[in-house]
């Protein structure tokens, strides 16, 4: 066995070790008394602060989490690992009715004296493409992906912090309960045989649509679901892949849909159908509201477009050569 070959065995042993310790025990340090919660799972949460510590003398390394919301994880990670540069990268654009989310995570920073973070302000996307200049040479470690959970963006925060993966990266992706979150980890995994999924846990329903005991019990584990991937270069793993559905309908439909004049209108389009298909009077009169309502925004964008295959090449240049330059 080589020297290497020892460290990457250690390496993931050691994560599989702090993914068992989770499932026993959950969170690592409770700060819920002192007012610090928020949307993630306990053992996820209790995940992060440990994998964050495999890490804590690693002054090339650092912890990056796409999706703050008011800083449960962000503070968790970064009073776990005090030494451990963390990043935190929200637009605040969603889940946010009031919309102080920013401001109750800049609080939370503040007041637990997680002087190591930094929130990015910032849609994570373009966040993603500048890491360059915000992780200052740093490897992300511990990498969360907790933001946009339809698949493109999934596979966006994946393939755009490539680059900067640390060695020894840990992927937390949650929300792995949702299809789509699935697939993209799947859909990844088949294209880079380098990493490994050695963890992955799901509940039976959104907890959107539990209550009581059984809302508490997810709430108490992995919440909507996790998918964990490691660096394993030398595939010291077995291939281990979420399971993904046989039917791609709903995928297909995404170009269906794209094509569509009123494409924005998606959801409400959707609700208003299964009002229809329902029955449901009340339920169809308050969705046309919502897509009328929907419709006044993208009026004057989507009037201009043909009814369908709108394919967006207006304007694009006819023919273009790439070439070695000399
Ligand atoms: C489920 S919450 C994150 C929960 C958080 N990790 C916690 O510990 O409670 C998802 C977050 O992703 C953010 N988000 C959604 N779309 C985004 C985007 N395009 N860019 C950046 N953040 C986004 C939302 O604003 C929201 O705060």
């Amino acid at each position: 066995m080589t020297a290497t070959t020892g460290a990457g065995r250690e390496h993931i042993e050691r994560v599989l070790e702090i993914i068992k310790k989770t499932e026993r025990d959950g969170l690592m340090t409770d700060r819920r008394g002192e007012g610090l919660a928020g949307i993630s799972g306990l053992k996820t949460v209790g995940a992060l602060q440990r994998l964050v510590g495999l890490f804590a003398d690693d002054s090339r390394a650092c912890y990056l989490e796409i999706g703050v919301f008011q800083g449960l994880t962000l503070v968790s990670a970064a009073l776990a690992a005090p030494g451990l540069a963390c990043f935190g990268i929200d637009n605040f654009a969603t889940l946010d009715p009031d919309g102080k989310n920013r401001e109750i995570a800049t609080e939370r920073l503040q007041r637990f004296g997680a002087v190591n973070a930094t929130l990015i302000d910032s849609d994570f996307e373009a966040a993603l493409a500048d890491l360059d200049g915000r992780l200052d040479g740093r490897k992300i470690a511990v990498y969360f992906i907790d933001g946009p959970h339809d698949y493109r963006s999934q596979m966006v925060c994946l393939l755009l912090a490539l680059g900067h993966l640390h060695d020894r990266c840990v992927i937390v992706i949650d929300d792995a309960n949702y299809a789509c979150v699935r697939q993209a980890t799947a859909d990844f995994l088949a294209g880079h045989p380098g990493f490994k999924m050695v963890f992955e846990a799901y509940g039976p329903a959104h907890p959107a649509n539990m209550e009581g005991a059984e809302l508490e019990h997810w709430e108490e584990g992995w919440l909507n679901g996790v998918n964990v991937l490691v660096r394993d270069a030398e595939g010291l793993l077995p291939d281990m892949v979420p399971p993904t559905e046989s039917d791609k309908t709903r995928h297909f439909n995404e170009w269906l849909i794209h094509r569509l004049r009123r494409a924005e209108l998606a959801p409400e389009a959707v609700v208003l159908a299964d009002a229809i298909c329902t029955g449901d009077v009340a339920a169809e009169e308050k969705a046309r509201k919502a897509l009328l309502n929907k419709y006044g925004i993208w009026r004057d964008i989507s009037d201009g477009r043909y009814p369908d295959r709108n394919t967006a090449s207006g304007g694009l240049t006819e023919a273009r050569f790439n070439e070695i330059s000399e």
